[in-house]
């Protein structure tokens, strides 16, 4: 049968079969069959049983997807120098995080603190009566879904975290009928998804049960329909700081052409403008989230519930700003980031992934606090170090000379061909137009 139409089959069955049968199946719907097989056989894990660990964190896994795992030294936070694992393939991110550190470590190093570290989840359902008549009887309601979520809240309250405050929200001024209960957490250590999960689920079903047997209620009022119940990746209230500061005339040598105070008055406005303009805020947040998102993976956490709540953060007072703030006062340049990171040093791939556990011991197994300290400072770094050279020599000399070994592989280099590109690189232009040039002359001679 021809591949396009076998590619238009339904496959039924498909997470039941063996992997060996799925890979057989994926090679099968590719031209080089294989190619395809011996490709992705040749990513799987040696040791069988640390290829089982990976395989069964998904569903359908057929190989792994390598992405770099490298360190950035001497970040310094409050005092503590940390060696901090950054998991990103783009080149540039770990030098960047690398030379911010390196440069701050000279000059106070990385402050930071935790501002609150409270997470939402809510329970949506519709209900028909007056608010007030809920209202009545919700102290009531917050006893009763207590004690049917006990169970599972008593470890979590073992470890000093649990429930901290529920409320009535009444959103039936947008669609008819419509409330919420909205439930704030302390999760502790632990990022606390399913935790909070299986904390709503039970209280969904509680409530549906409280309201039934309410004899204030009308017949109309004990019906309480649920539509879903599930945390809010939203988490203003676990929120962290970090910031960094200096006098002027320690930026002197940030470039040539430009004093300290020129440099930080430079820094300021463009950090300015991505708190007024929407596309640049965009970028500049993306340059944050590259550190960000680096420490999230090394360390298991959840890289996209941080970005989600980043971003959602950036826009909290209706247009999306920079999450970063420059301060210029009395001579000092203060550079700071506002991030909610909700982070966990327990639980979830923490400790399943070999190298996410290996992580969290390379930081000193840091509490869910300190991780989200550490990962601020990162995100300042790669944010200092993306405007620091976008305010002087440019974006591209660093980054393309990051790039240099990718444009190499592309032209399958070898490794004295590498060897002799790096040096003749060191004071030429990196350009894929360039790289090409180079590597077509040292093959004619
Ligand atoms: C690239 O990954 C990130 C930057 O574009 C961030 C920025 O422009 O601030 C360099």
């Amino acid at each position: 049968m021809p591949r396009r139409r076998k590619r238009d089959i339904i496959i039924k069955g498909f997470s039941k079969l063996l992997k060996e049968d799925k890979l057989k199946i994926v090679a099968d719907l590719m031209d080089n069959q294989i190619e395809t097989i011996e490709l992705l056989k040749s990513f799987w894990h040696a040791d069988h049983s640390k290829q089982k660990i990976f395989d069964e964190f998904s569903e359908n896994t057929i190989s792994n997807f390598y992405i770099p795992y490298g360190v950035a030294p001497n970040m310094i936070v409050n005092g503590h120098n940390y060696l901090v694992p950054l998991v990103i393939e783009e080149s540039s991110v770990v030098a960047a995080a690398s030379s911010s550190a390196r440069f701050w470590s000279e000059h106070g190093g990385f402050h930071a603190e935790v501002v609150d570290v409270m997470k939402i989840g809510q329970v949506h359902f519709l209900w028909k009566g007056e608010k007030k008549k809920f209202l009545a009887v919700f102290d009531k309601l917050k006893h009763y879904l207590k004690g049917a979520a006990s169970d599972i809240t008593a470890n979590m309250e073992a470890r000093g975290g649990g429930i901290v405050n529920m409320e009535l929200i009444d959103m039936t001024d947008q669609i008819e009928n419509y409330f919420q209960i909205k439930v704030s957490f302390d999760t502790v250590d632990s990022m606390g998804a399913n935790f909070i999960n299986s904390c709503l689920e039970e209280f969904a079903s509680a409530l549906q049960q409280f309201c039934r047997n309410q004899e204030t209620f009308t017949e109309e009022e004990k019906e309480c329909r649920i539509i879903m119940s599930i945390l809010s990746n939203y988490t203003p209230q676990c929120l962290v700081k970090a910031w960094v500061e200096c006098d002027f005339e320690e930026l002197d040598k940030m470039d040539k052409d430009l004093t300290g105070r020129q440099f930080a008055e430079k820094f300021a406005l463009a950090v300015k403008i991505a708190e007024v303009d929407v596309y640049r805020a965009t970028t500049h947040n993306k340059g944050i989230f590259n550190g960000v998102d680096a420490v999230a993976i090394a360390t298991g956490n959840d890289f996209r519930a941080i970005e989600a709540a980043g971003h959602t953060y950036a826009a909290k007072n209706g247009q999306y700003r920079s999450l970063s703030h420059v301060e210029l006062k009395d001579g000092r340049f203060v550079y700071s980031l506002s991030i909610p990171l909700a982070m966990g040093t327990v639980g979830g791939l923490t400790s399943l992934h070999p190298l996410a556990k290996h992580s969290l011991e390379m930081l000193g197994k840091p509490t869910a606090k300190e991780l989200m300290m550490i990962a601020a400072s990162v995100g300042l770094a790669n944010n200092f170090a993306a405007i620091r050279s976008l305010v002087t020599k440019g974006i591209q000399i660093g980054h393309m000379k990051m790039h240099l070994m990718n444009i190499l592989n592309h032209f399958q280099a070898t490794k004295e061909e590498k060897d002799k590109a790096v040096e003749y690189f060191v004071d030429h232009k990196v350009s894929f137009a360039n790289v090409s040039k180079f590597i077509q002359e040292i093959r004619v001679k």
